[in-house]
């Protein structure tokens, strides 16, 4: 039985709907999380059977998104910080999303500059962007609380984490919740090679896949491993 999850961040890809839908179909695997672009969202939603479907951000209301069938959302990815989302707009959409039954999957992440200053930089760093993040959540809610360290310098870059590091980080961020237990997500050049090591770590709960999840020989290894 697989129990971890696996999440597929397929940004603005692939270009068309039929390749999305026949993506969709390849992965359509319990613990498996799809979000394809909102655009295909709903045909996707519309063939998958095991695999649960995610959207990328909170762009419509979350009783739209509930509507289509969606069942996460991811909050706080770095696209969307970099493009000017602060912790305290994160904030809120995680509120909402969690009032709304859904599960977020909250992004946080250190960038090159403040991990280059060490491991213990990028420690301090996440868990001050969670505290923010997280603002007054109440406990009850957590419970559809996902988080996934992505460090930004490792987003699309072919860079990584070494898995012990990243075991530390996601130790840290469940320290950092309350006494709830959540899942942790792992993020960044993510690929069949690396996968195994990062799910065999301790602490890790899952990965939040980007350029890989578009390729389905490979992805599908790393379903299969985990
Ligand atoms: P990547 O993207 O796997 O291409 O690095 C990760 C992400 O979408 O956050």
């Amino acid at each position: 039985m697989m129990n971890k999850l696996i999440i597929a961040n397929w940004k603005m890809n692939p270009p068309t709907l039929k390749e999305a839908v026949r993506l969709a179909r390849s992965y359509d695997k319990k613990g498996v999380v799809i979000a394809p672009p909102l655009v295909f969202i709903e045909e996707v939603g519309k063939v998958l059977k095991k695999a649960s479907l995610g959207a990328q951000d909170l762009k419509i209301s979350a009783d739209k998104l509930k509507r289509l069938k969606i069942k996460y959302v991811i909050i706080g990815h770095s696209d969307r910080r970099a493009l000017g989302e602060t912790d305290a707009m994160i904030a809120k959409k995680l509120k909402i999303v969690l009032a709304y039954g859904l599960r977020a999957i909250l992004c946080v992440g250190e960038k090159w500059n403040v991990r280059k200053r060490g491991i213990a930089a990028a420690k301090r760093f996440v868990a001050s962007q969670l505290r923010k993040d997280l603002g007054k959540l109440k406990n009850s809610k957590i419970k559809n609380l996902f988080v996934a360290y992505e460090p930004v310098w490792a987003i699309g870059t072919g860079k990584n984490e070494t898995p012990e590091n990243a075991s530390e980080m996601a130790r840290i961020v469940k320290k950092s919740v309350a006494k709830s237990k959540i899942r942790v997500l792992y993020g960044g050049s993510v690929n069949a090679k690396n996968a195994k090591l990062f799910l065999e770590t301790r602490n890790v709960d899952g990965l939040l896949v980007g350029g890989v999840s578009l390729k389905a020989e490979e992805f599908n290894k790393i379903i299969k491993n985990a």
